[in-house]
């Protein structure tokens, strides 16, 4: 017991009393977002076949999504640069952008820091990747409990900000699922279809949209700032709804992580002919 808090650190790190296997979780914590960290990043600096038209799909990678700038680069088939083009915000990059700034780079600091900030990642990667504890009831490395509070980790705080461009990212994830069930006809027209990739693109928007509308911060946002939420029907049913997502907000993150990685390499694969979409209709 040091200055009146409980302190586990006189027995050592990683002692406890704990029978349990209270180091899987950490273990596969830290294993889970490095595959995903890493995975990313190389895709981010890869930066290629982020945008199937093959066999007339229009399925953009959700790591690229939005384009805001695209690479004009030689090679570029008419299909692709024109499916790009059609996709890309403000066109062509400035040719002194070197070319390993993929799109990603410019979008993917808003779910990372989203995601980096979430409460429920928090406690997670707290633990598994710097053991601050390492599992509760686990001695600490540490002596003292620094806490959110000071720099650097105060900055965490800026989770609820950075869940506004998260929600605006669910609904242009929306549009480019909508948009992978318009496909390329032979005469070349847009029919409305659906293919695996349709699949799998609502797919991740869904589970996406669970995570990010789970929110603790969206909660907040929902059920704070009134007094009796019973005289407001409509905010009530809202509440309950977040509630809902909220509870399970562990499973949602989960899934939705592989799923997006998932999401991406299904593309990547169509992209550079690696599989074939399958076409219901
Ligand atoms: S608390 Fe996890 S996304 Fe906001």
């Amino acid at each position: 017991m040091a200055n009146g808090q409980a302190s586990l650190s006189d027995t050592g790190f990683g002692k406890t009393m704990r029978r349990d296997a209270w180091w899987v979780q950490p273990l596969l914590t830290f294993l889970g977002l490095s595959a995903f960290i890493v995975y990313s990043t190389w895709r981010a600096f890869y930066g290629q076949h982020f945008l199937a038209v093959e066999g007339g799909t229009n399925y953009l990678s959700p790591f690229f999504s939005p384009i805001v700038y695209f690479h004009d680069l030689p090679g570029l088939s008419a299909d692709l640069k024109g499916a790009l083009a059609a996709h890309a915000w403000l066109g062509t990059m400035p040719g002194w952008v070197p070319h390993w700034v993929s799109p990603a780079f410019l979008i993917l600091w808003a779910p990372a820091g989203f995601r980096f900030t979430c409460y429920y990642y928090r406690g997670a990667y707290y633990k598994a990747f710097w053991a601050d504890p390492i599992n509760c009831s686990v001695s600490e490395p540490r002596d003292n409990y620094r806490g959110e509070q000071k720099f650097p980790l105060i900055f965490q705080n800026i989770h609820r900000y950075f869940f506004y461009v998260a929600a605006v990212f669910i609904f242009i994830l929306g549009y480019d699922a909508w948009q992978g069930m318009w496909f390329v006809a032979e005469d070349g027209d847009r029919k409305f279809g659906l293919g695996i990739g349709s699949l799998v693109l609502w797919g991740n928007v869904i589970l996406l949209g669970g995570y990010t509308f789970g929110c603790h911060s969206f909660r907040h946002l929902i059920g704070g700032g009134i007094n009796k939420l019973s005289k407001a029907p409509v905010r009530s049913k809202c509440y309950e709804c977040v509630g809902c997502l909220n509870a399970k907000h562990m499973i949602w993150a989960w899934c939705s992580l592989v799923w997006v990685g998932f999401t991406d390499l299904y593309v990547w694969m169509c992209a550079s002919g690696t599989w074939t979409d399958f076409r219901f209709f």
